[in-house]
């Protein structure tokens, strides 16, 4: 895009009334927001879970799916809903809901390569997982958490996409030919980056805290003061789906480096590369979830 039309033409006006109008963005199935409550209070039952996913034919058979997948390596077979969440849990289910239900929320014409995208977003929630896993003999932390964090860290980019999608495509033009991260074009043409705006939808839908502080900070998190290694673990998976080839574009520029932040996270050369296998293998599993997507 030329330089006239990234500034011209009242774009930061036309984003700033999607911020204003936040109302009129679309809201999460009540199904999710029930089941975000059943995943939260302590005394609920599988069954609870099971009943409401039940009710949606489309998401139950995706569910049964995927749990008998390679994604999950469970080794017996899952023919019962009931069962997919006594097996993987109740924070998977929450990530496979949201996951899919975000999804379906934003399937209308996007400025973004879709495939591309998902394929971004799911690669660094399984790499903020396995960071997790690796971190979890010195830390307590959810693995489930981080790859719901990760799945939708760059939820902010399918508002953009799809309800500025003129805007957004030439925003993304432009960081192409220039060579500059989205991110970055995004502040100085919209006024407001995709973290940001992720926290807003974040916001209206309620999501769980830590989630909402990993999607805004993911490209600073050396300002969250809460939920700081969540934000850290995103940032660092981020960068990492970005070094593999995972990126909006070919050779999409990215600024970040994970000097700081492995630091923070104490994971040390050794540890890194250790990771990094296990990320790589790991990679052909990230297929099954991308297909449960669409
Ligand atoms: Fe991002
Ligand atoms: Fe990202």
């Amino acid at each position: 895009m030329s330089q006239g039309t990234v500034s011209a033409g009242g774009v930061k006006e036309r984003v700033a009334k999607i911020v204003e109008e936040v109302d009129s963005l679309p809201s999460l199935p009540s199904i999710v927001v029930k089941l975000i409550e059943v995943v939260n209070s302590s005394d609920s039952a599988a069954e609870d879970a099971a009943e409401l996913i039940e009710k949606d034919p489309a998401l139950t058979s995706k569910m049964i799916r995927l749990a008998n997948s390679a994604f999950y390596g469970i080794p017996r077979s899952i023919s019962s809903v009931t069962s997919a969440v006594v097996v993987l849990g109740f924070n998977t289910i929450r990530s496979l809901v949201l996951s899919a239900s975000v999804a379906k929320i934003f399937d209308g014409k996007h400025a973004l390569d879709m495939d591309r995208f998902w394929k971004h977003s799911v690669v660094t929630a399984m790499s903020a997982k396995i960071i997790v896993r690796h971190l979890m003999s010195v830390r307590m932390m959810d693995p489930e958490s981080a790859f719901c964090a990760g799945v939708l860290h760059d939820i902010g980019k399918l508002i953009f996409s799809q309800y500025t999608a003129e805007d957004y495509g030439a925003i993304c033009k432009y960081a192409r030919e220039k060579k500059i991260p989205i991110v970055e074009v995004e502040e100085k043409i919209f006024g407001i980056n995709h973290a940001k705006m992720g926290k807003i939808l974040a916001d209206r839908w309620s999501l769980p805290l830590d989630l909402e502080y990993a999607i805004v900070h993911h490209h600073d998190p050396e300002n969250a003061d809460k939920a700081s290694h969540l934000s850290n673990i995103i940032h660092l998976a981020d960068i990492i789906a970005h070094d593999l080839g995972c990126n909006l574009w070919d050779e999409e520029v990215h600024t970040q480096e994970c000097v700081k932040c492995r630091a923070e996270l104490k994971i040390g050369d050794a540890d890194f590369a250790k990771i990094m296998t296990n990320i790589e293998n790991s990679l052909d599993k990230s297929q099954e979830f991308m297909a449960m997507l669409k």
